[in-house]
């Protein structure tokens, strides 16, 4: 198993570049898959999850050329098939995304039940909801599950949680429905209007993606022959702004969308570090005693879940206490108990952690249990005294382009031992 190990103690200073958004990656990527002829997308993030993504777009019919390390073209005029059932898609979360895509072109479509980090149950109830209301049948095996329609017919659905995935795959699947479809309590990250503006550049029509009312107009083909660039990774952004504020360091974020970073801002703020912006990075200083301050992870715009756990890891470093309270996944704490083999002073009740400050943290041999733990652990490791191993970071590499190459650019020292 790859493991990470990581020298503590360095400052990071110098500026780094954000990549493509990974969770905008994934639904842009699905959503070239409804349109019919060329389309050139840029600013792809050079990630795990996209790799298997594209290799299964392949595999489907789809033509990938890539263009170059970041950009590719997909001409999914000659998908012919639904069937998706491939088991590298096991462990990713938006195989799902090839439901919405693909129903009206293929009217059935096939993939394995869907994957994701072990931070909660995951269910896709609100995907099933929606789909059937459009008119389709969906069938769950214990191993894959299927979609199937002749037509979708456009409707009103009412989301009964605010959730990310099922607002990208509905409203992908909306655009080649017949009539309108109004999608009511719709998530409004960024990334979902992303996947809106791609989608209505090749043709669609979708108004009010970013609100929690979204109205799709069926049309009848979406055209390609167009270039769409992928936005900046809010949350790649925000874990090397953090990682910035735990090591006392003086680090440029470049290539941001900084509005998307206003959650995270506000509570580096509150915690005295000093945080200057233009219009596209933000600088993060950080040369005073860290203050406490509490966190709640809410849909966007509230504090992302995605970046709770590398705040976890901040907070050790502050002069007093920290709460978090994590309401979207109801297993994302488990990350504390990692942080604790350092030495960390946390008490988990629930979906509420409280991080006593202690200042520094002790090198130790600890495991990434997810995606954004496994962040978490990287940026402990940065202010740890001594070393620190981190293991399981084939999570990691599904959602960080090069993350030690980047860190070590900024003066990190971070080595990958296979
Ligand atoms: C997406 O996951 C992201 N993944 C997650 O990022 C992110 O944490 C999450 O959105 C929230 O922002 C991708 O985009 C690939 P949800 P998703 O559906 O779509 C409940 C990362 O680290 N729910 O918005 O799976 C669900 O249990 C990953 O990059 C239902 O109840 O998240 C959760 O409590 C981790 N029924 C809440 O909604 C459903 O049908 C939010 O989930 C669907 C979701």
């Amino acid at each position: 198993m790859d493991q990470f190990v990581i020298t503590g103690g360095n400052r990071l200073v110098g500026e780094v570049e954000i990549s493509g958004a990974k969770n905008a990656a994934l639904g842009i990527l699905s959503a070239a898959l409804l349109v019919h002829g060329p389309c050139r997308i840029e600013n792809v993030p050079n990630i795990a999850d996209v790799r298997i993504f594209l290799n299964v777009a392949q595999k489907i019919g789809a033509v990938v050329e890539k263009v170059d390390e970041k950009a590719f073209y997909i001409n999914s005029s000659g998908i012919n098939s639904g069937q998706a059932v491939f088991s590298e898609l096991r462990n990713i979360r938006s195989s799902y995304y090839l439901l919405g895509a693909l129903i009206c072109k293929t009217k059935c479509v096939e993939i394995p039940l869907p994957g994701g980090c072990n931070i909660g149950a995951r269910p896709i109830d609100q995907h099933i909801k929606g789909f059937e209301a459009l008119g389709a049948k969906v069938h769950l095996g214990a191993e894959k599950m299927t979609l199937s329609a002749d037509k979708l017919i456009g409707t009103q659905i009412y989301m009964d949680v605010v959730t990310v995935g099922a607002t990208i795959n509905l409203m992908m699947a909306a655009v080649l429905a017949d009539g309108v479809t109004v999608l009511e309590n719709a998530a409004r990250e960024p990334h979902i209007v992303d996947v809106a503006n791609f989608l209505n550049m090749m043709g669609a029509n979708i108004k009010g993606a970013g609100t929690n009312r979204i109205r799709i107009t069926g049309v009848k083909e979406l055209t390609g022959g167009k270039t769409y660039s992928i936005i900046p990774d809010q949350i790649e952004a925000g874990t090397f702004m953090i990682a910035a504020a735990a090591t006392g360091g003086d680090v440029y974020i470049r290539n941001i969308i900084p509005e998307h970073m206003d959650p995270l801002c506000a509570k580096l703020i509150e915690m005295n570090v000093n945080i200057t912006q233009e219009d596209d990075w933000i600088r993060v200083v950080r040369n005073k005693e860290l203050m406490p301050t509490d966190v709640i992870t809410l849909p966007y715009p509230g504090f992302p879940t995605d970046l709770q756990p590398q705040m976890g890891a901040l907070m050790c470093l502050s002069n007093g206490e920290c709460k978090i309270t994590e309401t979207i996944f109801e297993n994302r704490l488990q990350y504390t108990d990692q942080l604790k083999k350092m030495k960390a002073k946390i008490k988990v009740d629930g979906n509420v952690a409280v991080i006593k400050g202690v200042g520094k943290l002790s090198g130790a041999t600890v495991k990434a249990l997810d995606l954004r733990a496994g962040a978490a652990m990287i940026i402990a490791g940065l202010f740890a005294t001594g070393q620190t191993r981190v293991q399981n970071i084939e999570y990691i590499d599904r959602g960080y382009e090069e993350i030690e190459v980047k860190l070590n650019k900024l003066g990190a020292n971070i080595s990958r031992e296979l």
